[in-house]
Formats: C-alpha cells, structure tokens, sequence
C-alpha cells in the first residue's frame, strides 16, 4: 500500500510518500522559518496561508521523486491534530480532497501518533511494548505504548511543553525564533558548574512534569548576574542540564513502574543532543535500549505522518467524506489496531 502523508499542524508543511512494502519513498519539508522569525514566534493565520501555498508543489516533488502518477498512491493521510487549528484544516482540506478525487480512502493521523511512531522509519525499529518519552512544541508526554493505538499515557506537562520552555527560554536570552536549537548550541559554551537550576516536581510521586517556573528561574538570574556572553551561554547550559536531568529522572521512574525495557524519544526536542545523551546512558545502564528517529524526524516531518497513516489504512481505517481536524485531541481517545 502506498499513501501519501501530509503534516501541516504547525510551522512546517511535511509531504511523504510511504510504501508498506518497500518503505519510505520520497519526503519533502518546507519550513516556514522566515515567514515567522520576524514576529518572533509563529503567526497561525501566517502559517495556514503558507501551507496552501507549498501543498500542491510539495505533492508534485514527492510524487516526481519517488517516480509515481497519482494513480499509483493507494491512500491519503493528513494531520488531524493536535495542532493549530487553521493549519491543520487546510491540510485536512487538501488531503480529503486529493483522496476523493483519486479515489481512494483517506485516514486522519494523530500528529503525536506520529512522532510516537516515527522510529518505526529507521533500521533496527524498537520492538512493543516500549516507552515514548514525546517531547515536542505542544506536548511533553510519557506514554506506555502496547502496540499501535494502545496507549497509556503516564504523565504529561501540566504547563509548558519542554520544547514550549526552550523556546521561551531562547526568547528571553535574546535568541532568534526557533529557539529550541539555538539554545541547544549556545548551552555547548557554557559552564556547567556556575549555576543550578531546579529539577521541578522530581521530589513528589508521580510522572508529571511542569517546565514553566524554568523560565522564570532563567529570567531572573539574568537579572542578578547581568547578561554578558558567557552568562547567557551559562544559563543556556543550567537551563538544558535541569531538563535533560528531569525528563531521564522521570523516564528511569516510568521504567521501573512499568518493567519496560525499551525507550523511544521522539518529538522536536528529541533532536537535542544531551537529551539524547542522557537517556543513551540510562538505558545503557538498565541494560536496555534507546530508540530515536533520525533528527529531521524527530522535528515535524510528513513521513511519520505518511507512516501512521498507512498502518491505520491497512487495518481499514478511513474517514467519512466529511473534513475534520481537532486543535485538542487526547492520545488516549485512537482506536487500536488490530484489536
Ligand atoms: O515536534 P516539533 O517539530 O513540533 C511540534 O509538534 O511542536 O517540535 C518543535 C519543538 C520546538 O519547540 C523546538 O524549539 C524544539 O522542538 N527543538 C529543540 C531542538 N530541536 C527542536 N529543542 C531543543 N533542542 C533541539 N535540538
Ligand atoms: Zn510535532
């Protein structure tokens, strides 16, 4: 089964075409970086009308490069949500359409099953049942993945998502939009020994996470310590070291409770290289394994949306001819496969 994967649910719009036999066949991003640095964070109304404009060519360049006709593609998937909600119609739009007039079915994807499943692409893929640990813009999720649709979600972020608490971060030491990576390369520069951060809510049971009072903890000790270079690189690398040690504490946490043996991170900040790091060597450790999609996978992309999609497909999954997205849209709510 071949089906075309179509992500729009925020600043990047992802098409990927996903073959169930031969894998991935061609993928295409266009990141709307330049339309939204000026404003210093993302547009939503800027971004819906930048979707339109690259959907169509992004659909030609994928079809081209995995040298297909559109009567080859034997599905539609598009981003349903979570996510901005004029973004995500007008990829819901697009891909509804597009599988109607081809005549095939269509399948709304879960973005956050996306990411969860996007290790699934790369060699060696991690076996159920596993933990994701899904770090993103929107959502700080641990999950206890059973198998595709099956999942218990085992803490969340009850205020900014990690990547959401990088970004403001970045914003407050004067880092150009998109924060995250360019906290990440300033944090290289700094002294990991000049200031401590807190590890928030590590002392008190439970999986959750709140990331917000990071910020505040940023904010004011470059107010006390005035912001030079070096400070600011040095509460970049205070900053990431109180996340990176939060998520792995929660994570060895989640692993004990649940007797897992395998860890996925998945999500935008599943790109970053401490976290990475971290959680390599808890799980080398434990005597498990660390499981990541390669790093323009972890930030949005539409091969994993391509991806879940077709598992979803090949199950008979699809929707009515109606066009729904969803900004809000528990994890907890698919449908499992194979049930
Ligand atoms: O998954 P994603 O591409 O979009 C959402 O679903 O939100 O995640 C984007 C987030 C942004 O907050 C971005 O700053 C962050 O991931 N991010 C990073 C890194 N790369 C992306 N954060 C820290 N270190 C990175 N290397
Ligand atoms: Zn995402």
């Amino acid at each position: 089964m071949r089906v075309l994967g179509i992500e729009t649910s925020c600043d990047e719009t992802g098409l990927a075409i996903y073959d169930s036999g031969a894998g991935l066949l061609a993928h295409a991003l266009h990141s709307q970086v330049a339309v939204h640095a000026e404003y210093g964070g993302v547009v939503p109304e800027l971004a819906s009308r930048d979707h339109i404009r690259k959907l169509l060519p992004l659909a030609n360049r994928v079809l081209g490069e995995a040298g297909l006709a559109k009567t080859d593609l034997d599905g539609v998937a598009f981003t349903a949500g979570p996510g901005l909600i004029g973004a995500l119609l007008v990829g819901a739009a697009f891909g509804r359409a597009l599988a109607w007039t081809w005549g095939v079915p269509a399948v709304a994807v879960h973005h956050m099953e996306g990411h969860l499943l996007a290790p699934m692409l790369e060699e060696d893929p991690p076996a159920f049942p596993f933990l994701a640990l899904l770090v993103s813009g929107g959502h700080t999720l641990l999950v206890e993945v059973a198998g595709v649709g099956r999942y218990r979600v085992l803490g969340e972020s009850l205020d900014d998502a990690v990547g959401e608490a990088f970004d403001k971060t970045a914003k407050l030491l004067g880092l150009p939009y998109p924060g995250g990576p360019e906290l990440a390369r300033l944090a290289e520069q700094g002294d990991p020994g000049r200031f401590r951060f807190p590890r928030p809510m590590v002392d008190r049971p439970g999986l959750d996470f709140s990331f917000s009072g990071l910020k505040t903890f940023a904010l004011n000790t470059l107010a006390a310590e005035g912001d030079d270079d070096q400070t600011r690189a040095d509460i970049a690398r205070a900053f990431q070291d109180a996340v990176v040690d939060t998520l792995a504490i929660k994570c060895r946490r989640a692993l004990e409770q649940t007797g897992l043996e395998r860890l996925v991170v998945a999500g935008g900040v599943g790109a970053n290289r401490a976290l990475r790091g971290r959680l390599l060597t808890l799980m080398a450790e434990r005597g498990g394994r660390l499981y990541h999609p390669r790093p323009e996978f972890c930030t949005d992309n539409g091969a994993m949306i391509a991806y879940a999609g077709s598992l979803r497909l090949a199950a008979g999954q699809h929707e009515p001819l109606l066009i729904s997205a969803r900004a809000r849209w528990p994890l907890e709510d698919l449908p499992p496969l194979g049930a």
